[in-house]
Formats: C-alpha cells, sequence, structure tokens
C-alpha cells in the first residue's frame, strides 16, 4: 500500500522567557512533541516542531524590573539560553522563535483587528488593581490573593494553579500587591473584551465532533462550557505587549495569552517564509498542539474561539495534554530546592538517560508522573543497560572478537531463526502503531519487549558454544540492532547516532526510514566498527549524591 506523505505541525508550549526550563515543562510537553515529531520525520512526512519563548506579560515584567534590565533585554537572554538547554537535552526544534517577534507582533494585530470589525470585541470600564506605592495598575501577576473558587491561598490573580480555573481582574480575594505587599486601591480603566460567550455553541461542536482529543479533557472542558463561558478581558495596563492597534490605546496592551498561542501561527508562517515555502501549501497540514493540564483552558477554549472568530486558519486537531510531575512524590518547588533543572541534570547525567526515564513513565493521559531518583536509577540499570544495551554490545563484541568485526554469511535457518526473523519484521508496525497515537510510553514498552527477546534469542543460540550457529544468529542480531537504533531514535537521538556510526552505516540514523526497521539490509562481508560501551550503569553514589542535593529541599 503506498502512504501518502503527511504535513505535520507540531507545537510546544511555548516556556516564559523569565527562567530555567525544569523537568516538569519538558515531562509533559517537550519530549513527548520532540519523540513525536522525530518519529513523523523518520516516517517521511514532512513534519516540523515549532516553539518560541513567551516574552510578553507580568511575570517577564516584574524579573526584568527586579534585575535591572529591559524586558527585551531579559526575553533575549532566555530565548538563547533555553535554546541551547533544548538543543543539549535532543529537543530538535525546527524553529525557536519569540512572541515578541515582529511576525508575531502583526498577525496579534490582525487577529485583534479582524476580530473587532467582525464585532468580536467590545470596550468597557473596569476597576482594577492600582498600588498607590507603586503608583501602577496591578495587572495579574502583580496580584497575589485567595483563589475565589477554591480558597487556595497566594494564588496570582490571572488564575489558580491549585484548581485550575482562570480569572478576571477583580476576582481575586483579599489582594495584594506582589511587589511591596501593599494593599491595592482599586481605580477604573477602560479595557477589551473578547465575547467568549459568544463562541459556546461552535466550541461545543468542534469538542464534540473531534474525536482526537482525549476524552478526559474534553468532558471537563465541556462541563467548563455548560457553566457558561464568561467574556475575556484581553487588554492590560502595563508597557510590555503587543500594542492595540487602536488610537487612544497608549500606556495599554493586548494580554499575553492573547498573543503567545498565534505565536504557533505566525513561527510557522516564518519558518516556511525563510526556507521559500508558501505557507498556504501547509494549510491542511495535521495540527498537534502538545501541553501540560496546567493550560487546558487557553488552548481548549481561548485558542479555537479566536481562530473561530477570524476564520482563516485551522483549529487544533489534537491537543495532546499530560499531567504535572512531581519529584519524590512532592510538588516541584524551586525556593525550597525541591527542584531539579533540565541544565542541572544535564550536568550530571547523559541527556537519553532523562529521554529514556521520563519515556517510560508518563502516560498519554492527565496523570501526574512523579521523577524517583531510585526508580531513574533500577531503569537506567535493569532495562537501559542490561536489556538495550546488553543486546548490542554483546551482538557487536560478539562481531567484533569472533569475526574480525565482518559480519558472517548465514547458512539455512533453522525454526528458532525464521521465528526471530519475524519478530524483526513486525517490530516497526508493532511499535509504529503506538506512535502515531502520541502513546509514546506503550510504544518505548514494545521496544524493550523487541529487545528482551533479542536478548533470549541470542542466549537459546549459544553462538559461542556452538559455530555453526554463530553466523545466522549473529546475521540476524546485528540486523536486529540496525532496526533497534532507528526504533530508539525518537527516545534516545545522542544514543543512536553513536550507534549508526559503530554500525559503520551510511548517513545519520535521524535520517533513516522507518519502513526500513522490518528490513535485513545488513548484508554479511558487511565490516564494523569497534564497538564502544553505550550505555553505563549508574553507580549508587551517584544517586545518593543527588538524594542529598535534594534533603535540605525536602519536606518543612
Ligand atoms: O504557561 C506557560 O508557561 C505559557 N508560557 C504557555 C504558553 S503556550 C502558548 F499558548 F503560547
Ligand atoms: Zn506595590
Amino acid at each position: 500500500m503506498i502512504e501518502l506523505k503527511k504535513k505535520i505541525i507540531v507545537t510546544s508550549a511555548l516556556p516564559y522567557a523569565n527562567g530555567e526550563i525544569h523537568l516538569g515543562h519538558v515531562t509533559s510537553t517537550y519530549l513527548p512533541a520532540d519523540i513525536f515529531t522525530r518519529f513523523h520525520r523518520l516516517k517521511k512526512n514532512d513534519a516540523i516542531h515549532v516553539c518560541a519563548t513567551d516574552d510578553f506579560g507580568t511575570p517577564i515584567l516584574i524579573k526584568a524590573e527586579q534585575e535591572g534590565k529591559t524586558p527585551e533585554q531579559l526575553v533575549a537572554y532566555w530565548n538563547e539560553k533555553d535554546k541551547k538547554d533544548f538543543k543539549d537535552f535532543g529537543i530538535s526544534f525546527d524553529i525557536f522563535h519569540q512572541t515578541s517577534s515582529k511576525e508575531n507582533v502583526e498577525l496579534t494585530q490582525y487577529f485583534f483587528t479582524k476580530l473587532n470589525e467582525k464585532g468580536y470585541i467590545y470596550k468597557k470600564t473596569i476597576t482594577q488593581a492600582f498600588c498607590e506605592k507603586c503608583q501602577k495598575f496591578l495587572p495579574d501577576r502583580y496580584v497575589k490573593g485567595i483563589c475565589p473558587y477554591c480558597g487556595a491561598k497566594e494564588q496570582y490573580s490571572d488564575g489558580c494553579e491549585k484548581c485550575g480555573k482562570t480569572f478576571q481582574p477583580g476576582e481575586i480575594l483579599k489582594p495584594h500587591c506582589a511587589v511591596c505587599g501593599s494593599k491595592p486601591i482599586t481605580k477604573e480603566s477602560e479595557h477589551y473584551f473578547l465575547k467568549l460567550s459568544h463562541f459556546s455553541d461552535e466550541l461545543k461542536r468542534w469538542l464534540t465532533l473531534n474525536r482526537n482529543l482525549q476524552k478526559d479533557v474534553k468532558n471537563y472542558v465541556l462541563r467548563w462550557i455548560e457553566e457558561g463561558l464568561r467574556d475575556w478581558d484581553i487588554t492590560r495596563d502595563i508597557s510590555w505587549g503587543v500594542p492595540i492597534p487602536l488610537e487612544g490605546t497608549k500606556g495599554k496592551v493586548l494580554y499575553g495569552w492573547f498573543d503567545n498561542h498565534l505565536c504557533y501561527i505566525s513561527t510557522a508562517l516564518k519558518y516556511f517564509s525563510d526556507k521559500g515555502i508558501d505557507g498556504k501549501s501547509w494549510n491542511s497540514s495535521e495540527i498537534y498542539h502538545f501541553i501540560g493540564k496546567d493550560i487546558v483552558y487557553h488552548h481548549y477554549l481561548f485558542l479555537p474561539a479566536m481562530r473561530l472568530g477570524v476564520g482563516e486558519f485551522k483549529l487544533p486537531d489534537f491537543i495532546p495534554t499530560r499531567g504535572h510531575l512531581l519529584l519524590q512524590g512532592q510538588k516541584f518547588s524551586k525556593s525550597r530546592g525541591w527542584y531539579v533543572s533540565l541544565r542541572g541534570f544535564l550536568n550530571d547525567f547523559p541527556a537519553d538517560y532523562l529521554r529514556y526515564y521520563l519515556s517510560t513513565t508518563t502516560p498519554y493521559d492527565q496523570t501526574d508522573v512523579n521523577f524517583d531518583w531510585d526508580e531513574f536509577h533500577s531503569r537506567i540499570n535493569n532495562e537501559l543497560v542490561a536489556n538495550i544495551g546488553n543486546f548490542i554490545h554483546r551482538t557487536l563484541m560478539f562481531i567484533w572478537s569472533r569475526f574480525k568485526g565482518i559480519v558472517p554469511e548465514p547458512g539455512e535457518y533453522n525454526d528458532l531463526d525464521i521465528a526471530f526473523e519475524e519478530k524483526i519484521w513486525k517490530a516497526e508496525d508493532n511499535v509504529g502503531k503506538e506512535l502515531e497515537k502520541i502513546e509514546l510510553e506503550k510504544a518505548l514498552k514494545k521496544i524493550i519487549e523487541f529487545s528482551g527477546s533479542c536478548n533470549q534469542y541470542f542466549q537459546s543460540c549459544e553462538p559461542w558454544a556452538n559455530e555453526k550457529r554463530a553466523s545466522n544468529c549473529l546475521y540476524l542480531c546485528i540486523n536486529a540492532v540496525r532496526s533497534l537504533a532507528i526504533l530508539l531514535e525518537p527516545f534516545l537521538p545522542f544514543s543512536t547516532e553513536k550507534l549508526w556510526k559503530e554500525l559503520n552505516l551510511s548517513g545519520s540514523v535521524h535520517e533513516q526510514d522507518w519502513a526500513s526497521i522490518s528490513k535485513i539490509l545488513i548484508k554479511p562481508n558487511h565490516k564494523i566498527d569497534k564497538p564502544q560501551i553505550l550505555f553505563k550503569k549508574i553507580e549508587n553514589e551517584e544517586i545518593k549524591k543527588q538524594k542529598q542535593k535534594l534533603k535540605k529541599g525536602g519536606k518543612k
């Protein structure tokens, strides 16, 4: 059957340009999106992974003020830093841009103008928190207080981290200025509102008809619509943001959540135009927005409502949504030191170890995932090293030492060989089926099972004791190693590239064809390179050290 090449746009939720990428972001969003895109590149689909820093909004402004920098300087710094962290972790973005880019500012203003022309935006005077001591309006993160829905303390005034609700200015209870702590007064200010309520029926229809969305998320978003959507304040009284494209709006900008998801579109369009590709040819592409569950409201309601309103851009096909990451059973907390940054991790372990571990523990649903140093330890040592690494190494070493590095000519196959060859044929489809469905954890389990059966086959051939069996065994095993390299590429891009070189195969593992996994392409007489150990055991000491680093920050 001839499969048609698909066009796929994958986006990852944009990191705020004011702090380090932490493991939580990586687990729910960047790693799954990267594995998925890498898989589709191997499938020879046209797949691109798009991301940017989320530059606007009060958290960035506050941080810049604290550091004595301009917001432009701050976001440029974090954009560069994030890029480097992602690269070292093997996240292969095709483009990593900025929400403050010219392209995004223009697209955002276009959206505002269109929505306004169509009557979906209206003006209203509201009362706003104002700090007399700081002499400024206090939108969003400038105000902290009690969540009006669940009563959680110390929540920012734009939404509750505990119950996930977003709120409008003025709704937070017992407000105080996040900068100086004083009680704000209220002042009148003119704001623009998007008629979110107008889109209720259309949103409901889209959610109901779209079969790709995860059922549980869909259901609670539908419940929010049933409870009634409220119109959305899309402007703020600050200087850092996309200027409102209307006269008489000085001192006000568009809210960060109005412009940030538009950056998925503006950045993809920039990618196409930089490459000289007609963006329109991608109109029918499949769109995947990978996110964490804390930003469901924004991606399942604000984002589609704005696209529905303008009517020129496709709605997402998939919004893969995953849970939060806990650290040893507790919430991450930078201030308490209960925290592992991506950079911190990469300083101590290979990127592929983290990619492997997180992939085995993160399901395709909203369940929170636990990062546990002991589990990390045992998964790396017992699975990655003792199963996958062991099979690869014993195969390469056997060929290197017993056959002078030359792949032997097989003889007639016995039943065991025939059954094993069949396993190689089937691995591509078995694993691919899961990856297509974004069931990355299940896909990796199938690879581990495959590798387990490779070990079993090697063992039962006893090539060390039985010279006659050795040729068939090693011939099939070296081909299974090649298949494993491609199967694992989306998960372990660094190690599989090294392995590809050891196999002495041409090109790069990243450019291979997924369909070739089921083929026996390494022929007799092919010479491999000297094998190196790909995956090293983690010593108990190393884990002990990591736990000690956390000790100071534990429960208080
Ligand atoms: O919650 C966040 O970290 C936001 N910066 C995510 C933005 S995603 C998007 F819609 F742009
Ligand atoms: Zn203040």
